[in-house]
């Protein structure tokens, strides 16, 4: 773990992982921590430096998120957001207010004073804003350093004390310096060097991997995806024999894909790799299965069972490896993002099974894991891959499951992933799979009249799959993928492109 440590105190904001993202993007390491334990947490760790996030209270609303305000006399340097500059006005004497108007969107922003927080910043910028109390009069001590047309008070400081706030959103795209203030606060104020490195992470974290385990055994439930397979290996880079992975099959992964996950870890990294062909098991489970949430759940409780049941033969286990990364950490603890995506976190794993958890990536974004993967020499191919549910195919298969209209997928899916790659295409989707609608029509193949099944393609461009856009692939690749899957899959004779963004879609059809 790097020496140098930022802290920053939840209050609930929208923007709070894009915070603590920025801030690693400067190689600062930056724990979230909910704003009622930021004092203890600060006396404790000895940050360099505490943010206050935004958050969508008024200081003056009952049950508004507090602090004690000696988290100010700690010698700690702080910068407020939003809300978090609101707060630090309030608590140091100063004046918020709630005015007539609400300032949203993007503004000019005129910087008056002197300041080590906008070095190197024009004096005439734009920002976003987004709030409706603001700082009317700041505490003793401090001066306003920034104003807008409705903000008298965009940004204040008292440089002595090292105490800053900011009424706009310095970590979102919309405020186009907020990327160098950042820097500035962690840089020219709280004096750090940046030492947060995938490297340095990876060294330590092995240690760390080995002093925990020591001569224990470690179980892990290996999917094939960019989380499990970046903490397998860099758990057996840690421990070696000592972990075992159990590679579930159920039947519902792509073309080839089984096959590749065995000859990578088992073949190449010589991990000690269980991989249970369990295909017919979850067939007949989903026999007669149409509703996508039934599906779903089927699948998961079917896994943990699988799953279960091999564990039991491999004597005493003492550690559950997962691949739990640090947005499923703070998603899990607030607001409603939890509630939308629970119906993602299929696999859940088994609970009475007495093993304790083992969780190298709870702290690491999805770039960064990406990052230490690399780092650990997994293959590009595998850094990159594109996201795939826990269910796969079966939620691409509408109504019932069955090995036939697998097959279709299966070998569709694949031609399309082919001539994506010929047309390097690959990077600038996020993903794309083919469907089956369960829908026959009729068609025309030689002098035949044919009545046979219809596949569907699905290319989205998005950067964190909660919105997304369908993917403009150029009409001739479309083309060929049609030609091909008509002519080498036998039993489809139409495609259809799905060209419908999310929302009000979703990515997948089930
Ligand atoms: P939707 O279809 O909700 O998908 O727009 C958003 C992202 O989540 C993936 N997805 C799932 N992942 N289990 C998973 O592990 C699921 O049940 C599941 N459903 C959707 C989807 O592929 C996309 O990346």
């Amino acid at each position: 773990m790097a020496n140098e440590l930022i802290l920053i105190a939840d209050f609930g904001g929208q923007y709070n992982q894009l915070i603590a993202r920025r801030v690693r993007e400067e190689h600062v390491y930056c724990e979230v921590v909910p704003f009622d334990q930021i004092v203890s947490a600060a006396q404790r760790r000895k940050p360099k430096g505490i943010i206050f996030t935004g958050g969508p209270a008024s200081v003056y609303a009952p049950g508004a998120p507090l602090v004690d305000s000696v988290i100010f006399s700690l010698g700690i340097p702080v910068l407020g957001i939003c809300y978090g500059a609101q707060l630090t006005a309030h608590l140091l004497g100063g004046k918020v207010e709630s005015p007539a108007f609400k300032e949203y969107g993007k503004v000019e922003l005129s910087i008056t004073g002197e300041s080590l927080l906008f070095k190197g910043i024009a004096h005439q910028t734009t920002c976003w804003m987004s709030h409706r109390d603001y700082i009317a009069q700041p505490p003793a001590g401090f001066q306003v350093t920034a104003r807008t047309r409705l903000c008298p008070a965009a940004a204040i400081e008292d440089s002595a004390r090292r105490l800053y706030g900011v009424q706009f959103h310095p970590e979102v795209l919309h405020t186009p310096f907020g990327q160098t203030l950042l820097h500035n606060f962690l840089f020219s104020i709280c004096g750090v060097q940046g030492d947060w490195t995938m490297d340095h992470f990876k060294e330590t974290e092995i240690n760390r991997i080995k002093n925990k385990v020591e001569n224990r055994n470690v179980l892990c439930a290996l999917s094939g995806g960019v989380d499990s397979s970046v903490a397998a290996m860099l758990v057996h880079q840690a421990v070696g024999s000592r972990l075992t992975c159990v590679f579930v099959d159920h039947g519902l992964l792509r073309k080839d894909e089984g096959d590749e996950v065995e000859r990578l870890f088992k073949g190449a990294y010589r991990m000690n790799l269980i991989r249970i062909n369990a295909q017919s098991r979850f067939l007949n489970k989903l026999k007669g299965v149409t509703d996508p949430e039934q599906k779903r759940k089927i699948i998961g409780a079917e896994f943990i069972a699988v799953f279960e049941e091999e564990a039991r033969k491999l004597g005493q286990m003492d550690y559950l490896l997962q691949g739990t990364i640090y947005p499923d950490v703070i998603e899990s603890g607030t607001g409603p993002a939890s509630v939308i995506k629970s119906h993602h976190n299929v696999g859940g794993l088994p609970k009475d099974m007495k093993l304790k958890l083992l969780e190298p990536l709870r702290l690491l974004f999805k770039d960064e894991v990406r990052r230490l993967g690399t780092e650990l020499g997994l293959p590009e191919k595998l850094i990159w891959r594109q996201p795939f549910p826990g269910p796969g195919l079966a939620v691409r298969c509408l109504g019932e499951v069955t090995e036939e209209k697998l097959y279709l997928i299966r070998e569709s899916d694949a031609i399309l992933r082919e001539e994506i790659s010929r047309a390097e295409l690959d990077n600038e989707i996020w993903q794309y799979f083919t469907f089956l609608p369960n829908i026959k029509s009729v068609g025309v193949m030689g002098d035949e009249r044919t009545y046979s099944h219809t596949i569907g393609i699905r290319a989205v461009t998005s950067t964190d799959a909660m919105t997304c856009s369908w993917a403009r692939i150029p009409y001739e690749t479309l083309e060929r993928i049609s030609s091909r899957i008509v002519n080498e899959v036998e039993g489809v004779n139409r495609v259809i492109y799905d060209v419908t963004s999310k929302p009000p879609a979703t990515i997948e059809w089930e």
